[in-house]
Order: structure tokens, then C-alpha cells, then sequence
């Protein structure tokens, strides 16, 4: 059986990233703090598996015992292909370092960084034959944007793990392959967010109110059927980290 692993599968990009595997014939294993119900219906529907576990990934206690679950039922299940979307992300808290809310802070490196890190040790550790891993990364983790520092330094960091363990990959001789995806701008939650913050916490919020106003968001299920299209056309290479834009 093939499935896929989706963590923020919710809303957003994760949620047009399950929509798309689950069209594909893939069992789709939903990993956040609220549940989608258009994806059972979906699943339902192209007669593929979805379950869903609720865990908040801001802590390791839940993540741990989500994935005890989680790995069980691969094992149950014969996996033969298991993909996996580290996707769920957080931009908060945004404000110059100096001002930033601690807890909130604790809570993004949480969310963007240790989440898929913990995530992928535990499986990576699982005597699975072959497994995709995608982490959703972000322009914001190769260049400075002020007001983000907490999500430039984890995008940053997840980039930097994505390289590391796929080279621990090649070099164990595995099937595995461990990539990276930046998306681009997208018309998500998050965005408006990041437009609802107060002008002194974010140096380029008017550029980024623009981007809505003129239209510059992507709809994420295009983002979402790049990233696809690449994972089942294309030979990847492991360690990369892909941008959108060279792929549409
Ligand atoms: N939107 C953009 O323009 C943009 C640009 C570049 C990169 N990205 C990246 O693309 C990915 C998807 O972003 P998006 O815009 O689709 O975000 P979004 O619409 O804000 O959705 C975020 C998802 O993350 C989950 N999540 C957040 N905190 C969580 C927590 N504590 N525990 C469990 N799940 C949590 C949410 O699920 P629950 O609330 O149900 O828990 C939700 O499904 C992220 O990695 C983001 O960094 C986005």
C-alpha cells in the first residue's frame, strides 16, 4: 500500500498536497490540531485510506505518541511507499528580536524546525524500504526578510537537515531521498497573518499587502501539483531543495 504522511493537512497547502495524493491512489495519514473533513470524503470517495491523528506539533510528548500510532499502523498496513510532507509551519511570532514573546518563539522552532526533525528520526529509525521525505521550506530560509527571524532561522535550518540527512542517506546506501520545497507566496492563512501585522513588527508589510491586492498569490493546489508532478515524473535528486518557480 501506498501512503502519505501530511502534516497541517487542514488548510492550506497541505490540505491541496492530500487532496492531490489521495486522487493519485495514495492513503493519506493527517497529522494536525484540527481535522479536514473534505479530505475523509475524498479518501471515501477514491476508496483510499485516511486517518487522521490529532497532535500539536509544538510538543515533543504529543509528536512522540502520535507517531508510536502512526508507525503501528504502517507497519499493520505492508507500507510499500510512504511519503512524507513535514508541511505544518507557524510564522509567528513576528517582530524585531529584541521585542520577540518568548513562548511564541519556543513554539515556532517547535512547530517549523524540531517537529520534522523528530518526525523524520522516528521514521528514518522504522525499517521501512522506501521513503520520500518533503519538507516545505520557504524563501525566507535563504535570505534576511526583518521582523521574521524566527522563520528565516528555522526555514534556514530545515534546509540545512534536509542536505544533512539525505547525505547520511546516500552514504548508508538507502532508498530513502530527502527534499526540500519552497512554494513561493501563496493565498493562505498564514499570508493573512503576515498582513495583519503591525507595521512596526514588519519592515515589508506593505509589499506584502500588495502581493494580495495585485493578485501575486498562488492558489496552493498549483503549488501542491508541482511538487506531485516532480515526485511521480521526475527522478529526484536527493538533498535539493526545490523552488516552485523552476518547476511551473
Ligand atoms: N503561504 C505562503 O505564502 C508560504 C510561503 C512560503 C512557504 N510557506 C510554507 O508552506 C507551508 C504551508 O503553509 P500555509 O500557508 O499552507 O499555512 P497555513 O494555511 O497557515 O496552514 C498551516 C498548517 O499548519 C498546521 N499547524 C500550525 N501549527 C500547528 C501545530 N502547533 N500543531 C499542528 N499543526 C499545526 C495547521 O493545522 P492546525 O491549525 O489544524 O493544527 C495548518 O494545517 C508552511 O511550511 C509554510 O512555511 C508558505
Amino acid at each position: 500500500m501506498k501512503l502519505a504522511i501530511v502534516t497541517g493537512a487542514s488548510k492550506g497547502l497541505g490540505a491541496s498536497i492530500a487532496k492531490r495524493m489521495i486522487k493519485e491512489g495514495t492513503g493519506i495519514i493527517s497529522v494536525s490540531r484540527t481535522e479536514n473533513p473534505e479530505l475523509t470524503e475524498l479518501a471515501a470517495e477514491h476508496e483510499v485510506f485516511y486517518g487522521h491523528y490529532f497532535c500539536n506539533l509544538a510538543s515533543s510528548d504529543e509528536i512522540e505518541s502520535a507517531f508510536k500510532e502512526i508507525t503501528a499502523l504502517l507497519q499493520e498496513k505492508k507500507t510499500e511507499a510512504l511519503y512524507v510532507f513535514n508541511n505544518a509551519s507557524v510564522i509567528s511570532p513576528i517582530g524585531t528580536a529584541g521585542s520577540l514573546d518568548h513562548k511564541a518563539l519556543i513554539q515556532n522552532v517547535h512547530v517549523n524546525l524540531i517537529a520534522p526533525f523528530i518526525i523524520s528520526n522516528i521514521l528514518l529509525s522504522e525499517a521501512l524500504s522506501d521513503m520520500t521525505i518533503v519538507n516545505i521550506t520557504s524563501g525566507a530560509a535563504e535570505r534576511p526578510i526583518q521582523g521574521w527571524s524566527a522563520y528565516c532561522s528555522t526555514k534556514a535550518g530545515v534546509n540545512m537537515f534536509t542536505e544533512t540527512a539525505a547525505l547520511e542517506q546516500q552514504t548508508a546506501g538507502t532508498r530513502h531521498k530527502i527534499i526540500a520545497y519552497s512554494p513561493g507566496v501563496m493565498d493562505t492563512d498564514m499570508q493573512g497573518t503576515i498582513r495583519s501585522s503591525a507595521k512596526e513588527d514588519f519592515h515589508d508589510l506593505k509589499k506584502f499587502q500588495a502581493f494580495k491586492e495585485k493578485g501575486m498569490l498562488r492558489d496552493t493546489d498549483t503549488v501542491a501539483d508541482a511538487l506531485i508532478d516532480l515526485l511521480l515524473e521526475k527522478e529526484i535528486e536527493n538533498g535539493k531543495v526545490y523552488h516552485v518557480n523552476d518547476l511551473i
